[in-house]
């Protein structure tokens, strides 16, 4: 491609199954997880025919630029592949943020995707997949085309799967995020009472139809956090009652899906006040960069 500025739709993503394993002696977590990638999208566009490095955002304000992971993307990008020389970004947000559907992990995704796609020499895979896992555990995902994968280690070791039969979902959204840190944290504290008893292992054979997903979806986070949120245990049980196939809680919270067989209902009684409810669906295709000039 030979761009100097492109567009992509930063999809959000949503964990059918999320094990929490063991602590590592700095503190991280081994995971195992099924990801998969759902139309709610932020909007990102990058241009590199500047010297200054910009990031323009239309949407909540998310701190400081320096710390904004589509900021550290194209800074990483630049330091690993001597190119580009600048960089104008600008998101328009949609995807809220600290609610586990990975808003900020997809955006920074996307910068990698559409700096190696304009390129003038493209790093290999294997290079943005190493700067994608330094900026967190949801980028790697998030910076490939793969609408479903399994994810181990801490979401770096990555097994893409056949898409399944695109699904429709509700997502409620609370008026509150959960800050990922702290929800580890109670689970280590909740493991400190209770060990941790291995689950048999997420293969891609038992998750290659959507009843299989049904049979093995759950999500360790929900429990320590339903204990400081109710209302997520609410959410869960009226998208239950309205008939999801799978009600779940995605990463860390505080966003609850509802995968659905038929068009799910136009309302949601039970939900607390102040949550929103969404529509979306999942995806049997990613979407792709598209050049700008
Ligand atoms: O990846 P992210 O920066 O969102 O992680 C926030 C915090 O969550 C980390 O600082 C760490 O304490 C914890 N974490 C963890 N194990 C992981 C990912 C995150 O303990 N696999």
């Amino acid at each position: 491609m030979t761009a100097t500025a492109a567009t992509l739709d930063a999809q959000a993503k949503i964990n059918l199954a999320l094990r929490i394993l063991a602590r590592e002696e700095n503190g991280y977590h081994q995971l195992e997880t099924l990801f998969a990638r759902i139309d709610l999208a932020d909007t990102v566009r990058v241009a590199t025919d500047t010297s200054a490095r910009e990031l323009t955002l239309d949407g909540p304000d998310v701190g400081p630029r320096e710390r904004n992971l589509a900021w550290r993307a194209a800074e990483a990008y630049m330091a690993e592949a001597g190119w580009p020389h600048g960089f104008a970004i600008h998101i328009e947000k949609r995807i809220p943020v600290g609610g586990g559907l990975g808003g900020g992990s997809a955006d920074a995704g996307a910068v990698l995707r559409i700096l190696n796609a304009i390129a003038p020499r493209p790093l290999p895979d294997a290079a943005v997949a190493t700067l994608a896992f330094r900026l967190g555990a949801d980028v790697p995902f998030v910076a490939t085309d793969a609408p479903f994968a399994l994810g181990w280690g801490r979401g770096e070791r990555l097994l893409a799967l056949n898409p399944l039969p695109a699904r429709e979902l509700l997502l409620c959204l609370p008026p509150f995020g959960v800050e990922t840190g702290a929800a580890f944290g109670w689970i280590d504290a909740q493991r400190r009472e209770e060990p941790l008893r291995a689950p048999a292992p997420l293969r891609p054979q038992d998750v290659d139809r959507w009843d299989g997903i049904a049979r093995l979806a759950g999500n360790d986070f929900e429990t320590p956090v339903i204990h400081r949120h109710p209302g997520i245990a609410a959410c869960l049980e009226a998208l239950t009652a309205a008939g999801a196939r799978i009600a779940r809680m995605s990463g860390s919270g505080s966003t609850v899906f509802g995968v659905f067989d038929r068009r799910p209902p136009a309302e949601l009684p039970g939900v607390p006040t102040g949550t929103r409810v969404v529509h979306a669906r999942t995806l049997t295709h990613v979407a792709q960069v598209r050049p700008l000039d």
